[in-house]
């Protein structure tokens, strides 16, 4: 190779990499405005009807909700509305303090912002962890006692969900216990993917029914059918299979392979996007 297409690989190769970036950011920045707007209807909605007395809303919108008598049960759901709002919104914040964690020596002065943004990603972070153990667990214990909507599909896919939450989380913060921080920050996106699987369903629910403008594949009633089975299973292992996809790119710093990763994690966002208007406009703010 000569010296100009060496400094021509090389440059190229810094686009890819900056334009994979790009787009990783566009994803991350996407997916905090649709996690927040889901957390703030959950406080908004759940939170504002427990202020006002008013129990029947809260029960209109769940499958069991608040049963008289089951103490046991009316605990867990409404922690799990509680822990719900803690980790939709705790998780982002996670994410992005642990980003700036790792450019902190780059501003000045370095130590304050390193030392202050240690601090809360470390604090967040076992409020994190913590939650994430807690809402798998109520949650297992909800779909296995109370049931919920759907089939026994549905029922398998969100608690292997709720078990890998668990696992990832077990995992993660071992991780950073030892201090492998390469590893950490590995096992903490999975984490977050997981965590977000119940996000995703709702928006991958809202983009489908956008596309076929109102349910298709499922019976809207019984709320079972192909579509919903392969969604409850696909809402965290998709975002999984792309997330190890993109490792692999990213490890790899080849040009090309870098720009379809980019294309695909664009073309997924905007889907994403369109997902998230949809749940936003008919599911969240009209309870709002
Ligand atoms: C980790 C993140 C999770 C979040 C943010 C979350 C959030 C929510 C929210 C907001 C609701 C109320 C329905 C709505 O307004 O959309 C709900 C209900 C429910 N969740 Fe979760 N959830 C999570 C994880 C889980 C897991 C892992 C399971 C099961 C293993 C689970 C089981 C349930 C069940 C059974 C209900 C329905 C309760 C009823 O209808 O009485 N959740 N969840």
């Amino acid at each position: 190779m000569t010296k100009k297409t060496t400094i021509l690989a090389g440059n190229s190769n810094d686009i890819a990499k900056l334009t994979l970036k790009s787009a990783a950011l566009f994803w991350f920045f996407i997916t905090v405005v649709g996690q927040w707007i889901f957390a703030y209807y959950t406080v908004l909605f759940y939170g504002g009807s427990a202020i006002r007395g008013d129990i029947e809303a809260i029960n209109k919108n769940l499958i069991h909700g608040i049963i008289s008598g089951d103490h046991i049960g009316n605990f867990m759901v409404i922690t799990h509305l509680i822990l719900a709002a803690i980790i939709t919104f705790g998780g982002p914040l996670q994410i992005i303090l642990g980003t700036i964690l790792m450019d902190a020596d780059r501003f000045k002065p370095a130590s304050n912002i390193r030392g202050a943004t240690a601090l809360v990603h470390r604090l967040n972070g076992r409020i994190y962890m913590m939650t994430a153990f807690l809402i798998s667990i109520g949650g297992l214990y909800m779909i296995w006692t109370r049931g919920t909507i759907g089939g026994l599909a549905q029922h398998i896919a969100i608690s292997l969900n709720g078990v890998l939450i668990i696992v990832f989380a077990a995992i993660a913060l071992g991780y950073a216990i030892k201090g492998n921080i390469t590893k950490h920050k590995r096992w903490a996106l999975r984490l977050f993917l997981v965590v977000s699987g119940v996000w995703f369903f709702r928006v991958g629910l809202m983009l489908w029914m956008s596309i076929h403008q109102g349910p298709y594949g499922y019976d809207p009633i019984t709320f079972t059918g192909p579509f919903l089975y392969i969604l409850a299973f696909a809402q965290y292992l998709f975002p999984l299979l792309v997330l190890e996809v993109y490792f692999r790119v990213k490890d790899r710093e080849n040009a090309r392979a870098s720009f379809a990763m980019a294309i695909t994690i664009t073309v997924l966002t905007i889907a994403m996007g369109v997902g998230i208007y949809g749940a936003f406009t008919g599911m969240w703010l009209p309870k709002m």
